[in-house]
């Protein structure tokens, strides 16, 4: 069983982009890269997030900056996103998910300038990916897991790829970019869901499973074909008497199980998030050369 470790990649992905800018810096170029984080409620996950995207531009040489605002409307939040658009020292915009209820998600990320839409929701870039336009910024999600695929050499293509959950961050984004007619991609997919009445045959059919739910040990062992590789996504705390903190991150495999029967999986922690944050750094790079 091969371990798809997202940390290795995602390592590699940023050492890659430290290089790079590094050589660009030390050019003519007048400033580096700036990434503008907003980030509009206390939750915890949220701040961890957005510590951990601010931590890892850092070590790349991006700046970063985090705009903490309680946005009492959605105007008051749309008129930051214009003063961001406008600011020409700003490459890329992310706006930290969930927002608050009373704030119009969909006006504020189609708000956002599509060429500084690092996070890839605008519907410009959803468009632009849909029409596999390579010049569109993909979400950062999606776009490492098809990244950690390729650095493990595990060619989707022709493969039956099944993908449990539709978001408009993970699942269907995936099934876009993984149908596309070009090279890496070329699966056949098959996205499951709530409504998804036989799950488990659906899953026994897959050579690929990617999980994005967010349920613990929704994906056990009797799911799974031997040999089929598994991609986790699911992020869900747990409480842990083990740890320290008293609790433990966990996915939507269970893993244990699994993991004897799979030629390959991802762990959690470890695996797609890291490339998360390593695809929003190369997001960011590509909406600096987009402004230079
Ligand atoms: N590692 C990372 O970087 C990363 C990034 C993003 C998200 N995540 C994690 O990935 C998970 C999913 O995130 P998300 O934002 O995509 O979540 P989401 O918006 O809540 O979507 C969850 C999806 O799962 C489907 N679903 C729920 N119960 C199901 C079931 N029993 N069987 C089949 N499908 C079911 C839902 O179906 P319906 O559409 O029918 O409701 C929905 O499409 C979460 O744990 C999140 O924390 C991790």
């Amino acid at each position: 069983m091969k371990l798809l470790d997202g940390k290795i990649v995602a390592d590699l992905v940023q050492k890659e982009i430290q290089k790079e800018l590094s050589r660009e810096l030390s050019g003519m170029q007048p400033r580096p890269p700036c990434l503008v984080a907003l980030l509009t409620t206390d939750d915890p996950a949220s701040l961890h997030y957005v510590k951990r995207k601010v931590h890892a531009c850092h070590e790349v040489g991006i700046t970063s900056r985090v705009i903490q605002c309680n946005p009492k409307e959605t105007k008051e939040l749309l008129e930051l996103i214009d003063s961001l658009n406008e600011d020409v020292s700003v490459d890329g915009i992310l706006i930290q998910l969930p927002l608050p209820l009373h704030v119009n998600l969909s006006q504020v990320l189609q708000r956002v300038d599509p060429r500084k839409d690092v996070d890839g929701f605008h519907p410009i870039n959803v468009g632009k990916m849909f029409l596999g336009d390579p010049d569109a910024f993909y979400p950062c999600t999606p776009l490492g897991i098809k990244v950690l695929l390729e650095y493990y050499k595990i060619d989707v293509s022709t493969k039956h790829v099944v993908i449990v959950g539709r978001s408009n961050i993970v699942g269907k984004p995936l099934a876009c970019m993984l149908m596309q007619n070009a090279p890496g991609c070329n699966a056949t997919v098959t996205v499951a869901h709530r409504h998804t009445t036989n799950l488990q045959e659906i899953c026994l059919a897959a050579d690929v499973i990617v999980s994005a739910v967010g349920k613990p040990n929704l994906i056990t062992a009797d799911m799974v074909k031997p040999g089929a590789v598994v991609v986790d996504v699911g992020i869900t705390k747990v409480a842990d008497a083990n740890t320290k903190s008293g609790f433990k991150l966990v996915g939507d495999v269970d893993y244990r199980a699994v993991s004897q029967k799979v030629s390959a999986i991802t762990p959690v922690p470890g695996g797609v998030g890291p490339m998360t944050i390593a695809m929003l750094l190369k997001n960011t790079l590509k909406s600096f050369y987009l402004h230079r």
